[in-house]
């Protein structure tokens, strides 16, 4: 199994966000997690296209590799903004199945745009919708907080529901990734990862801590005894 860690920028200092992407890079992220909230899909607001397409340059590792920009998207509706982050230089965007109205139409718009598409799942809401588009998807976003705040605690219910979403992946046969995002920490990623998970989202685990390099490392270590 690969892993992957995803460190959300929810949780870096926003008055210096392309040092942090360069500086969190540098700790060994695989991803940069990019949450997008409007308030009104979610009571938040963040930021928007134009941010990422100025953090983009950053998002390189020392030797000049690019690193997925992942964009996740708590907004509502959702395809004309996925449209922007497209052009903005996101690599996947994820959508909630719920804040579109046709979420095929949503899934084929961004694959065209040339990204990976995802659907993230609240903690209340069912994978049903996976029947039906699980064949044209890249990744699944399970949510294990409500979305909207980052620093919340993990909802052990995502367990369940990550057990869910691996059997549906294995049985479509297709190459998706299962990506976890809320309340992840280096004490809880294994049980987390146990359950079928092979993508972590972390925001104020890695951004709170002074040293972003250790507690990357101590993340590792607990998925390689998973
Ligand atoms: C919450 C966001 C998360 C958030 C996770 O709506 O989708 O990505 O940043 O933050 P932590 O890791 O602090 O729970
Ligand atoms: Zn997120």
């Amino acid at each position: 199994m690969t892993y992957r860690i995803a460190p959300s920028i929810l949780s870096a200092d926003f008055a210096r966000l392309g040092e942090e992407v360069r500086h969190v890079i540098a700790a060994g992220a695989d991803w940069i997690h990019f949450d997008v909230m409007d308030n009104h899909y979610v009571p938040n607001l963040t930021f928007g296209p134009m941010i990422c397409s100025a953090l983009k340059p950053h998002a390189v590792t020392a030797s000049g590799q690019s690193v997925p920009i992942d964009v996740h998207l708590m907004v509502q509706p959702v395809d004309a903004l996925a449209a922007s982050f497209a052009k903005a230089g996101a690599d996947l965007i994820s959508f909630h199945p719920d804040a579109t109205g046709h979420v095929h139409r949503s899934v084929q718009a961004i694959r065209a745009a040339g990204c990976k598409a995802g659907l993230s799942f609240n903690p209340a809401e069912p994978l049903d919708v996976l029947d039906w588009v699980i064949e044209d998807i890249d990744l699944i976003l399970i949510m294990s907080v409500n979305p909207g705040f980052g620093g919340q605690s993990f909802i052990d219910s995502a367990l369940r529901k990550i057990e869910q979403a691996r059997k549906r992946i294995e049985a479509s046969g297709k190459d998706i990734r299962l990506e976890v995002d809320g309340g992840i920490k280096s004490d809880n990623i294994a049980r987390v990862a146990s359950a079928g998970a092979d993508t972590f989202v972390a925001g104020s685990a890695i951004f709170g801590q002074p040293d972003y390099r250790a507690v990357i490392d101590a993340m590792r270590r607990q998925l390689a005894g998973a």
